[in-house]
């Protein structure tokens, strides 16, 4: 007999195409070199500059970029083998900068029509162990003393292993952070929110703010 496992949790990661990693770079170069495009607001937990909110974010290649990881979300599609026609429809996506000592505290991304949030690794320090997924089962595993007496398989955090020119989807409600920068080379990551809906009510739930359908 073993200890079997059961309800897994999921997210996907793929890799964007190096060519198309590197036409993002170019896309976004204009917008990442205005300062004005980046703020470190108040109203959120946390230390970084990020361009969401601002009306300037609107003038961001976003459309560009939808069309160049366009094979990632193609193939995260297929892999979660959709039960009928379905429409991957684009709400928000902004950009964050971290430099050293920032961070972003837990939340998560469950906001009305997003059930589906990615992050896209535009420029990193060889691997990425900063973005973390936070478990809140694991509470009651410590509560209850089982994580003190055995190897179970349960932690706080999953740190995906992700390189520069990777992406991660997840479902919108999952919660997770982004540990303090320790290093002197800026780290940037895309952030995006994508409502998954049946094909034939597109027309009648497009709320995307930003962008437009795919
Ligand atoms: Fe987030």
């Amino acid at each position: 007999m073993t200890v079997e496992m059961f309800t897994p949790r999921w997210y996907y990661k793929g890799k964007v195409p190096f060519e198309n990693q590197q036409e993002i770079e170019r896309t976004f170069e204009e917008f990442m070199d205005l300062e004005k495009n980046f703020i470190n607001p108040d109203n959120i937990n946390g230390e970084l500059l990020t361009s969401y909110g601002l009306p300037t974010n609107q003038s961001a290649p976003w459309e560009r970029w939808l069309e160049f990881i366009k094979p990632c979300l193609s193939e995260m599609v297929d892999q979660l083998k959709p039960k009928r026609d379905i429409e991957v429809v684009p709400q928000e996506a902004w950009v964050n900068r971290y430099q050293k000592g920032h961070y972003q505290e837990y939340h998560c991304h469950s906001v009305q029509h997003c059930n589906l949030a990615a992050v896209y690794f535009y420029r990193l320090e060889g691997g990425c162990t900063n973005f973390k997924f936070y478990n809140n089962q694991h509470a009651a595993y410590k509560a209850c003393g089982l994580d003190d007496m055995f190897e179970i398989p349960t932690a706080a955090t999953i740190t995906p292993k992700v390189q520069q020119g990777d992406i991660i989807i997840f479902p919108a409600h999952y919660p997770h952070l982004v540990s303090p920068n320790k290093s002197e080379f800026e780290r940037i990551t895309f952030s995006a929110n994508f409502d998954v809906v049946p094909a034939s009510n597109v027309s009648t739930t497009k709320h995307g703010k930003d962008l437009d359908l795919i």
